[in-house]
């Protein structure tokens, strides 16, 4: 496990408003279950019980972007760069930060695209360290997170699928142009069928609205729309909103989230989605 994610993990598992897992020993669920009474919000159209099986039935995935197909901690290096010894705690400290800030929009009823919500958090990070963020270094720093590295397995897991019929898309907390941008620096755009990003509802993630829109913009049965993500929060969202969920758990130690939805699947990266589809 990267030691980035480890210690974000831990530090978004600590946090109140934070909606990422704890670190800590942890299995991996693995099988449909989730709790048959949990609240549901008047926006939730979906089931509260979650649908039975895994990845058989799939025609199409969407995909979280941060963490899942680009590692947001890939940024370590410039933010030690700029601001040698706490390159770690900076990069930590401003995903934690971006996370917390789209919840508390979303609750506030506040909405500000992804890329505000991102520098925003940049500048509280910076502030809460004492370090000193010119423009000239926000600037870099921004323009960071339009090439964020993509986890080896993305591409070949991508093109297993696409090489499978499947449809392939983004679903993200992140405004459209961002997520465009970060494709096509991974070289990941042309294996992608759309991406949609939650810009259309105006609203972040675990919004149920945000799950649906995935569901109506790939034109697919719920039934048939495997969500993938490494944000276990996410995928409880999304297995709440009524859809498949796949965990791409990336840190062994890291237990799912308790918010009474477990992922349907739990793989350790993106290339063991393929398997699961043939069955
Ligand atoms: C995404 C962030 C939240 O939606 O990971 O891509």
């Amino acid at each position: 496990m990267q030691t980035g994610r480890r210690a974000f993990v831990r530090a978004v598992g600590a946090a109140a408003a934070g909606a990422a897992g704890a670190a800590a020993s942890g299995k991996a669920a693995s099988s449909a279950g989730g709790s048959t009474s949990a609240a549901a919000g008047p926006e939730t159209t979906a089931p509260l019980v979650q649908p039975a099986g895994g990845a058989e039935g799939i025609e199409a995935f969407a995909f979280d972007a941060y963490g899942t197909l680009f590692d947001v901690f890939s940024v370590t290096a410039l933010c030690e760069e700029l601001f040698p010894g706490s390159g770690d705690a900076l990069s930590q400290r401003w995903r934690a930060k971006q996370l917390q800030y789209s919840l508390l929009r979303s609750l506030m009823g506040r909405h500000r695209d992804f890329w505000v919500v991102t520098g925003d958090a940049l500048v509280y990070a910076a502030r809460s360290l004492g370090l000193d963020l010119t423009p000239a270094r926000r600037e870099r720093l921004m323009d960071a997170y339009l090439s964020l590295a993509a986890f080896p397995d993305v591409r070949p897991g991508l093109e297993a699928l696409r090489d499978r019929g499947l449809r392939l898309a983004i679903l993200s907390n992140g405004e459209p142009r961002m997520l465009e941008a970060a494709a096509r620096s991974a070289g990941i755009d042309t294996l992608l069928d759309t991406i949609i990003s939650v810009e259309e509802v105006k609203i972040f993630k675990v919004s149920p609205r945000v799950y649906n829109l995935g569901v109506e913009r790939l034109g697919v049965d719920r039934s048939a729309l495997g969500f993938v993500s490494s944000n276990a929060w996410d995928v409880a969202g999304a297995a709440s909103a009524g859809l498949i969920t796949c965990w791409i758990q990336r840190a062994a130690a890291e237990p799912p989230d308790e918010l009474g939805f477990e992922a349907h699947r739990v793989v350790a990266a993106i290339t063991d989605l393929a398997p699961l589809v043939d069955g």
